[in-house]
């Protein structure tokens, strides 16, 4: 095992702030990402032979999904061995290798930790099902009785986020909770074998010199199962308010407490961002520096790309933030949700969130008369660049610094997702935004590797990596602009609206001068002769001394 020092990130170099604060964090969907022995399926090897696009690109982190050994239930989501990689995607020698190298970048490492289930191959769910009712064995996981003659019926009505009922019966007659994919039963967080085996997961990890961590569905982990237990209506009726019985309960913090002081045992402090879909006024709790320190912002995932949307977003989360006492998160994409090139360019629909509008999109097949590709692309370049000139982190997505859309026409025996076979195919589920990525226009699987274990449409020739880096117009060469020209440019956590009189348009400013203005609507915005002057990054150009619409600019502080 070799445990290397991190050389200091880009903008560490400029300020003394810890290096999450403010860090570009990318996210890598390792099964999707470069696949080096050419399986069909991305691998640690093929992150090391892609390192250099991730150096060019200036992202200060990387995140990885996990790269565990699992049965691929849920797209790696479902752990069988939480200290090990699966073999289809390396070893521990090749994770060592790739945190050596990436380190020598000055790029951090943020791993995925999912606490709330494990696999149903993970050894002690096999020895769960083989020790049968009442055993020890049972306990590190939430087996209880049916109910209805011979027990035959769920325990509950609960309904799991994947479809269907959130029990299954085992052979035995009991019955085990899985609030996702059947092959995901929920673990006892109130067992401390649990406790204790996270711990040494987190102490594992932390040992071989990763530096950070994203905790998935982290605000679920503890529940209150005393009888009887409520119903689904019931549940859904009952405040969200720390005593819920299954949803962002405030005992989940005594976990957190337990990680934090092992995290603060290490030097530096190894970070934690939390997945926690909770209600804005308790997104704090997990953010707190007591806690895991810092939790994603999702709001707009959900956003149109609207001035207004945007500004009540951003300032409702820096609140939030400084409330915590950490910085806030901007996402735009990541494995979970339709492309936002693709959000951005699909008309708007009565009732429906841009998300919502995405999914539904998708299940009709993705009709190309219903997206403006083009107009997509644009407003995700200007959306983009907007957050990144924001304080805090952002998290991109692998393959939008590509400007990727979303890969609609998967055929049904490809698909992957639990929730389109969980829904009986009625819901197509995120297989579109996992598609493996484009390397080489010309190359097969666009360079990718063996044949693509999702399949890529033929347009994603047209996003290549090399094509795109010999591009000074394209979109990979404005997020590497972005990146650099954001590590020159990086300013205390500040950020302060400048009113421009026009509703279509956003404009702030942070500590140092540095100004971002975006035009949401079609409009062109025109700017001044000593504004034009200052203007080093423009999504859309500057035309005619005027930022045209659907464009962001970045202005340097002036003089
Ligand atoms: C959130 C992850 O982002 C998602 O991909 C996964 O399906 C669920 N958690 C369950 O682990």
């Amino acid at each position: 095992m070799t445990q290397t020092t991190t050389t200091r990130t880009r903008h560490e170099e400029a300020s003394a702030e810890p290096w999450w604060r403010q860090a570009v964090v990318y996210q890598i969907y390792p099964r999707s990402f470069a696949d080096a022995t050419g399986d069909g399926i991305g691998d640690l090897q093929g992150v090391l032979e892609r390192i250099d696009h991730l150096d060019a690109l200036g992202v200060d982190a990387v995140w990885l999904s996990p790269f565990y050994p699992s049965a691929l239930a849920d797209g790696g989501y479902d752990v069988a061995d939480y200290r090990d990689v699966d073999p289809r995607i390396g070893t521990l020698e090749e994770f060592d290798r790739m945190v050596a190298a990436l380190h020598e970048r000055g790029i951090r490492v943020v791993v995925d930790i999912v606490p709330n289930h494990s696999s149903d191959l993970h050894p002690w769910f096999q020895a769960a099902l083989e020790a049968g009712r009442g055993s020890p064995e049972r306990a590190r996981y939430i087996f209880r009785e049916g109910t209805g003659p011979d027990g035959a019926e769920p325990p509950t009505d609960w309904v799991a986020m994947f479809g269907g009922s959130a029990w299954e019966r085992v052979a035995d007659g009991q019955w085990y909770l899985h609030s996702f994919a059947v092959e995901q039963p929920d673990l006892a967080w109130d067992h401390p074998e649990v406790r204790a085996d996270f711990l040494e997961t987190l102490r594992f990890w932390s040992d071989r010199g990763v530096d950070g961590f994203r905790i998935d569905v982290a605000h679920m982990l503890t529940k209150d199962l005393t009888e009887p237990l409520p119903s689904q209506a019931e549940l859904a009726a009952m405040p969200v308010d720390g005593m819920h019985p299954l949803l962002d309960r405030d005992d989940v913090h005594e976990v957190y407490a337990e990680w934090r002081a092992l995290f603060d045992s290490y030097d530096p402090p190894r970070t934690a961002v939390a997945e926690a879909w909770v209600h804005p006024s308790r997104i704090h709790r997990y953010a707190s520096p007591t806690s895991l320190g810092q939790s994603f912002n999702f709001d707009l995932l959900e956003a149109p790309f609207e001035a207004a949307a945007f500004r009540r977003i951003i300032a409702d989360n820096l609140a939030l933030a400084h409330e915590s006492g950490s910085s806030s998160t901007w996402v735009l994409s990541n494995h979970d949700v339709v492309r936002h090139a693709t959000r951005y360019g699909l008309a708007a629909t009565e009732g429906a969130s841009v998300r919502e509008r995405g999914i539904a999109w998708i299940r009709e097949g993705g009709p190309e008369a219903e997206l403006d590709r083009a107009r997509g692309e644009r407003r995700a370049r200007a959306a983009t660049v907007f957050i990144l000139g924001l304080p805090g982190s952002t998290y991109l997505y692998q393959g939008e610094e590509l400007g990727l859309h979303e890969a609609a026409t998967i055929p049904a025996e490809a698909r992957q997702d639990p929730t389109f076979f969980r829904s009986g195919g009625a819901e197509l589920g995120r297989d579109g935004c996992r598609v493996p990525l484009p390397w080489e226009a010309d190359a097969p699987a666009f360079g990718f590797g063996g044949e693509p274990h999702l399949p890529q449409p033929a347009w994603f020739g047209e996003h290549a990596a090399d094509a795109q880096a010999a591009d000074g117009s394209s979109t990979l060469a404005l997020y590497r602009q972005a990146l650099a020209l954001r590590a020159a440019l990086l300013a205390p956590e500040g950020l302060e609206w400048v009113e421009t009189g026009r509703d279509d348009v956003l404009r702030f400013a942070r500590p140092n001068g540095w100004e971002v203005v975006t035009a949401f609507g079609d409009a062109a915005v025109p700017l001044g002769a000593d504004e034009l002057e200052r203007v080093v990054l423009a999504t859309g150009g500057i035309v005619d001394g005027a930022m045209p619409g659907e464009s962001t600019v970045w202005l340097a502080p002036a003089g």
